[in-house]
């Protein structure tokens, strides 16, 4: 029988490892408060102070797995940027891009050599076969919001509930004891979002046939499977069932790709045989420097083409000065023709299953109340027993105080996973020794919860 971790052993444990945190990292605490003059929330990006540490760790360097941070101390780094460094902090492929054609000009508002070539490998790996470039995935979703909005004539998308595709102010509404609302922590979203914005819940078929019923949405913007309110995977048949019924409702379906290209070289998409009309890369597309892309099909495309024709001179609120430049096309042709080939991908997602199987050992050993799930490269524990079936499930589930111990327990023991949840990513550079630190760091942090 599953084993109950006692509240009173999280709150003592957390308590600990605040107190070594603040020891182990005196210059981070020092620059935190010089940075406290002049940064909001004294971080040069607000959200930095939300990793639930006393203050935030300052970093001074990050290669492949391998993170130091202020005072020097040295991590093996399973978050890797959320994403943006899937394939490694500084991937040797992208240095060398970078010390090539560095002094060749980085941005030029006109299209560079490099622009045929990687639309090539962009519809080789991920099949659809037009695409557009933008600086962030958040910046790609709205795009593809637009467009679908504009091609089909129809205001409406439709999201699921609890999901997360940036900074797109159309997808916060999620649902709250059966009704539709806002996510009350936006901030300076004036509309009323429910107005435009339908939300269902994840693998709920008939939720989804209701609201696709008027015909008055112009795109389900989906990832293939949620991984931002822990990892809830896709019910058998489920996207069979979701592309079917987008066709029939004349609604385009679009993948959010931007984590779940970490399942593959072909993305989740391409790895499940998905037939998205548009997918959205992001992140690591450009092995984290700032670069993302939207594709379409063939039959989206004519239909943009098309309506282009009747448009009005002017702004069209899509695109922005330094996307589509020249170093970021050099930098996705590194990424594309070095990391997502089958070849490289195929060491990372054994050594994924290697974490999967460890972390499941762990759960085992400990009778804990726990489970673990991995897609690709990806790999996630919760602390629930259940598998989450939907966002909304995820969101109930998700048990904050042990996340956040477990997280300060293995920071402090040179290991960082992913804050906000427990997703790890294996990188080219991760190693069998590195899983292994990670496994056994589990091990007796779970043995000093339960003592
Ligand atoms: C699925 C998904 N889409 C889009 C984004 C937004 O990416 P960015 O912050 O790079 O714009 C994220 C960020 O976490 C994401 O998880």
């Amino acid at each position: 029988m599953a084993r109950t971790i006692p509240d009173a052993s999280i709150t003592a444990m957390l308590a600990r490892e605040e107190a070594l945190f603040t020891q182990r990292n005196p210059k981070s605490k020092q620059l935190s408060e010089e940075a406290a003059r002049n940064w909001l929330r004294g971080v040069p990006m607000h959200w930095m102070v939300d990793w639930g540490m006393p203050f935030p760790l300052f970093v001074a360097k990050a290669n492949g797995v391998d993170v130091t941070d202020a005072d020097g101390n040295a991590y093996i780094d399973f978050c890797l940027g959320d994403t943006g460094a899937m394939f490694g902090h500084s991937p040797p492929a992208v240095v060398e891009a970078l010390r090539r054609e560095g002094a060749n000009g980085f941005t030029t508002m006109m299209p560079s050599a490099d622009a045929a070539v990687v639309g090539r490998l962009l519809e080789d790996r991920f099949g659809l076969p037009v695409w557009q470039v933008t600086a962030t995935a958040s910046d790609a979703n709205r795009a593809v919001i637009k467009w679908c909005r504009a091609i089909t004539g129809r205001s409406k998308i439709l999201v699921f509930n609890h999901c997360y595709h940036g900074a797109v102010d159309d997808t916060y509404v999620t649902i709250d004891g059966g009704t539709p609302h806002a996510d009350p922590a936006l901030i300076g979203e004036v509309r009323d979002l429910t107005q435009f914005t339908k939300v269902v819940e994840f693998n709920d078929v008939a939720a989804l046939e209701e609201a696709l019923a008027p015909g008055d949405v112009a795109c389900v913007l989906a990832e293939p499977i949620m991984t931002n309110v822990g990892m809830v995977l896709a019910d058998d048949g489920y996207h069979a069932k979701l592309r079917n019924i987008t066709r029939r409702t004349g609604t385009l379906l679009a993948i959010d790709e931007t984590h779940c290209m970490s399942s593959g070289p072909g993305g989740y998409s391409g790895e499940h045989g998905l037939e998205p009309d548009a997918l959205v890369l992001g992140k690591p597309i450009a092995g984290g420097i700032p670069a993302a892309v939207y594709g379409f099909s063939h039959k989206v495309a004519d239909r943009i083409s098309s309506f282009l024709k009747t448009r009005a001179p002017g702004h069209s609120g899509i695109g922005t000065t330094l996307s589509g430049s020249k170093i970021q096309l050099a930098l996705m042709r590194a990424v594309l023709e070095t990391y997502f080939t089958r070849e490289a991908f195929a060491p990372l997602i054994a050594l994924a299953k290697k974490l999967e199987k460890g972390i499941a050992d762990v759960i085992i050993k400990h009778s804990l109340p726990w489970h673990v799930v991995r897609a690709g490269a990806r790999v996630e524990f919760m602390c629930t027993p259940q598998r989450p079936r939907n966002g909304g499930e995820a969101a109930r589930l998700i048990h904050r105080p042990i996340d956040v111990a477990l997280h300060h327990y293995l920071l402090n023991r040179g290991v960082i996973v992913t804050p906000f949840h427990n997703m790890m990513l294996i990188c080219p550079a991760t190693t069998g020794a590195h899983v292994e630190r990670l496994i056994d760091g589990l091990d007796r942090c779970a043995a000093e919860l339960l003592s």
